[in-house]
């Protein structure tokens, strides 16, 4: 049996990637990938609640993901609409509070009612907390985080880190833990970068629409045995 080191991760933070390159090796358009992507993110919502994990953030849209052709956009924007309108129900059942952070001013008004709705519908929830990363971007945030800061009356001689990490897009969340990604890239493309500083990172080889309760656990056991010293020495 492995060594267990740490607690169960308070917060783990996804990118959920891959959903393009499952389709294509089974001869599917790819957003037959992002369609059983949502169901992977059905799945993991019910295992991360299970288990008992406080947080979940998972990266559903980037800021650089305008540079894709309209057409996936537009198909990406209704997965959206559907997740937070028809599923949400799911949702709630379950106990799960929603959160959103990135910019949601570029959404259609539908999305953004939407999206305000699901938030304000789960505010009482106790179960997980699912935070939906969409139109993020972490060097955005950073930058809306200083602009914030500004604005209350710091001024940029006297900025500092507590400030920033106050005014991020969700202040009171605790930094991740363990960082997952799918699919095999080694990168963060953009994702939490301040909040990150110290997360445990776990590559996973499978496509995210692969992803169930099995490889989220196999994750979570990889964080438990590793030992976190965040600069100091191991105890
Ligand atoms: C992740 O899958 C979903 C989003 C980024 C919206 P991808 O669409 O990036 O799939 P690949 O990486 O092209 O396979
Ligand atoms: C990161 O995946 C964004 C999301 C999962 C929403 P990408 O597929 O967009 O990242 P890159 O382009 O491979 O770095
Ligand atoms: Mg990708």
């Amino acid at each position: 049996m492995t060594k267990q080191t740490n607690c169960l991760p308070s917060h783990v933070a996804i990118i959920m990637d891959g959903n393009g390159r499952w389709a294509e090796a089974r001869g599917l358009p790819r957003t037959s990938g992002h369609r059983e992507g949502v169901e992977a993110v059905r799945r993991t919502v019910k295992a991360a609640n299970s288990i008992g994990i406080k947080y979940l953030t998972v990266f559903g849209f980037s800021t650089e993901n305008w540079a894709r052709p309209s057409q996936e956009i537009g198909f990406l924007m209704g997965l959206i609409r559907a997740y937070f309108g028809s599923r949400l129900a799911e949702l709630l059942a379950g106990n799960v509070k929603i959160r959103v952070i990135g910019d949601q001013s570029v959404f259609d008004t539908e999305i953004q009612r939407l999206l305000q709705k699901a938030q304000i519908d789960s505010s009482e929830n106790t179960g997980l907390e699912l935070i939906v990363a969409l139109n993020y971007g972490g060097r955005a945030e950073i930058v809306r985080a200083v602009n914030r800061a500004h604005s209350q009356g710091v001024d940029a001689g006297g900025l500092e880190e507590k400030h920033v990490s106050a005014y991020l897009d969700a202040p009171d969340v605790p930094d991740p833990d363990l960082l997952i990604r799918t699919s095999g890239e080694l990168r963060i493309s953009n994702f939490l970068l301040w909040q990150l500083a110290y997360a445990e990172l776990y590559f996973s080889p499978c496509f995210w629409p692969e992803f169930d309760e099995n490889e989220f656990e196999r994750a979570v056991a990889a964080y438990q045995s590793r030992a976190r010293r965040f600069g100091g020495l191991k105890s």
